[in-house]
């Protein structure tokens, strides 16, 4: 269906976007990207009218889906009445959203500081930490990614890191449980007594924080060994380390909690958001805080500023983002489908020899695929790719199934109002394209 405002085709959208724009961490001669122009549900379509599954929720952000009229509204009456007043004023839209978040994060997180997204928030938050603690390093592990500015960056360990260093001063790695899927992961015990080990080296006093997703996003949805996260937690307790969460993919019900530490009754010190916390209709990040470090900037100067903090529109949107998850009971159907995807993907690891592993964690989830069932060499070598890759996101995307490929990897992580039977329309399309990858398995 082609709307009357539409005045290019796709491909004229393709050729000025690619003429005009740079698209991100890639070689822009190696780019195709499809032509979007509406989008419903856990659906979007081209100018053209060809319909996909949006089997990412594009950046794993639009989690309440597309379109929700309810959102849309609640922009237009925000714009209506007041698009922008400076961060120095106060909203009503700012004062109920903080009022709500208060109440849905976890332990005694009270205040917050709203940016334009994630890496905002976590550029923030070391800084939160830093000026809390009297303290300067922070820990971060490899396998994460925290954004795509200055710290955010030095924070991130995954290749995306190199060519941003030498980076920003004081960070240094904590080690991961996860090594590959030939290597598979440390128990909780071997990952905590190395982290000690790093922290002691180190020199535990001078750590202002450690910053993890707790449920590891790009780089492989990465599920932490049962303990791992409390003894992360008892850790920064002893040597009065802030834990700082990074929720900033798998916040707001992408688990099938509000977040994802929630599944192991973790209180961090600071919480990072965006994405989900609008669903990406507005751009929006916030820094959560416990009481104690709030209190702190009772009289110490926060030192941190953005003229687009607590933006009206965004706030507006927040607000009626939190407001669907409740109403339609999201997380819920979060936890419920994430079930039914459990059994969709153990399903396929059981009948497709290029399928090497699955992890899923509410409707987080990925598919690893390798080249040789005994040894598990993956089908494509760490930060590469392999032609087999290529065909299978080339099959999806003719099949009109949209989602990350990424390395040997893809994920399956669509808007939470996803049903069964979407759920199940989608899996028979991964289905048919393992053919291509199981071809290529000795
Ligand atoms: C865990 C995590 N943290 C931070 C970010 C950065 O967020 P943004 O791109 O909104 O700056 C991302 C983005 O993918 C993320 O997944």
């Amino acid at each position: 269906m082609t709307t009357t405002t539409q005045t290019l085709s796709g491909q004229e959208i393709v050729d000025l976007c690619r003429r005009h724009t740079l698209f991100e961490w890639s070689a822009q001669a190696a780019v195709d990207p499809i032509p979007v122009a509406h989008a419903k549900g856990i659906y979007f379509y081209t100018p053209e009218g060809k319909r996909f599954i949006d089997f990412n929720s594009q950046l794993m952000c639009v989690n309440i889906g597309h379109g929700d009229e309810r959102v849309i509204r609640a922009i237009n009456e925000q714009a209506s009445s007041l698009c922008y007043a400076n961060p120095f004023m106060a909203t009503d839209v700012r004062a109920r959203l903080a009022a709500k978040l208060a109440e849905i994060t976890p332990g005694d997180i009270d205040a917050f500081f709203f940016t334009n997204g994630g890496a905002e928030s976590n550029e923030n938050a070391i800084r939160i930490a830093r000026l809390y603690t009297g303290r300067h390093k922070i820990g971060a592990r490899y396998r994460g990614y925290h954004g795509g500015t200055a710290g955010a960056l030095t924070l991130t360990g995954d290749p995306r890191r190199w060519a941003a260093e030498p980076g920003i001063p004081g960070v240094f790695r904590i080690p991961d449980f996860y090594h590959g899927i030939q290597k598979g992961s440390d128990t909780t015990e071997e990952v905590l007594s190395r982290t000690e080990e790093v922290l002691e080296l180190e020199g535990a006093k001078t750590i202002a924080a450690i910053i993890v997703e707790p449920v590891t996003g790009t780089n492989g949805i990465l599920i932490p060994p049962d303990g791992y996260m409390q003894g992360l937690r008892e850790l920064c307790d002893k040597y009065g380390i802030l834990l700082i969460a990074d929720e900033v993919m798998a916040g707001f019900g992408r688990t099938g909690e509000w977040f994802s530490v929630d599944h192991w009754k973790i209180k961090p010190d600071l919480i990072t958001m965006a994405k989900g916390l609008t669903s990406a209709y507005v751009q929006l990040g916030a820094v959560g805080m416990r009481r104690q470090i709030a209190d702190h900037f009772e009289k110490n100067v926060f030192y941190g500023g953005l003229t687009y903090n607590s933006h009206p529109l965004a706030c507006a949107a927040a607000l009626a983002t939190i407001a669907v998850y409740e109403e339609d009971d999201l997380i819920e159907n979060a936890r419920k489908m994430g079930v039914v995807m459990r059994g969709l993907l153990e399903d396929l690891k059981a009948r497709h020899p290029s399928v090497g592993a699955t992890r899923n964690i509410g409707l987080f989830g990925i598919v690893e695929l390798v080249r040789n069932a005994k040894t598990l060499e993956p089908m494509a070598p760490f930060n590469g790719s392999a032609p087999e890759m290529q065909a299978l996101g080339k099959y999806f995307r003719q099949e009109g199934l949209y989602t990350f490929v990424r390395w040997n990897t893809f994920f399956t992580n669509p808007p939470l109002c996803i049903n069964e039977e979407q759920l199940r329309e989608a899996f028979a399309i991964i289905d048919k394209g393992l053919e291509i990858t199981d071809a290529a398995v000795k």
